[in-house]
């Protein structure tokens, strides 16, 4: 099983970001850490990350040619960008929303997300451990 993980904006600065909120570790070391989980799930996984727009909605048309699922973490775009929205409706593959922290309990602009109904699963506030759980959910499928 091949599965996309997208990162949006802020994301590649995370080290950089309040670490009480975001844990203080490196895109670099989160992706480290997601290969090592993706080994040892059994999938095949492709993390990439942007703060273009535009170059993470080619990498949504990428990945529907190539994924068979997909973890999401878009961002600040999350909350507003419809072109993402767009974007993610093209999916026909399961896709999960991953945010590190628990959007549902800070400022009240993050609790809405454009990707409501569109994704499978969504995992929040648990930090890297989301995207362990994002993969596990995709290689389990819906029915098992
Ligand atoms: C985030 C939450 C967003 O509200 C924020 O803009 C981010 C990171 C998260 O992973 O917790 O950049 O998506």
């Amino acid at each position: 099983m091949r599965i996309v993980v997208l990162n949006g904006v802020n994301l590649d600065a995370l080290d950089r970001r309040d670490p009480a909120i975001y844990g203080g570790m490196t895109l670099s070391e989160l992706e480290t850490q997601i290969y090592q989980w993706a080994n040892q799930i059994g999938c095949t996984v492709r993390c990439r990350q942007t703060n273009h727009e535009g170059e993470f909605v080619d990498w949504c048309h990428d990945a529907l040619d190539w994924a068979d699922g997909v973890v999401v973490n878009p961002g600040a775009w999350g909350h507003y960008s419809w072109a993402i929205h767009d974007a993610a409706e093209l999916f026909t593959v399961s896709v999960v929303e991953v945010h590190l922290s628990n959007i549902d309990e800070r400022e009240e602009w993050r609790r809405f997300s454009v990707l409501e109904g569109l994704v499978d699963a969504r995992i929040v506030g648990k930090g890297p451990e989301g995207y362990r759980e994002a993969l596990e959910f995709l290689v389990k499928g819906p029915d098992k």
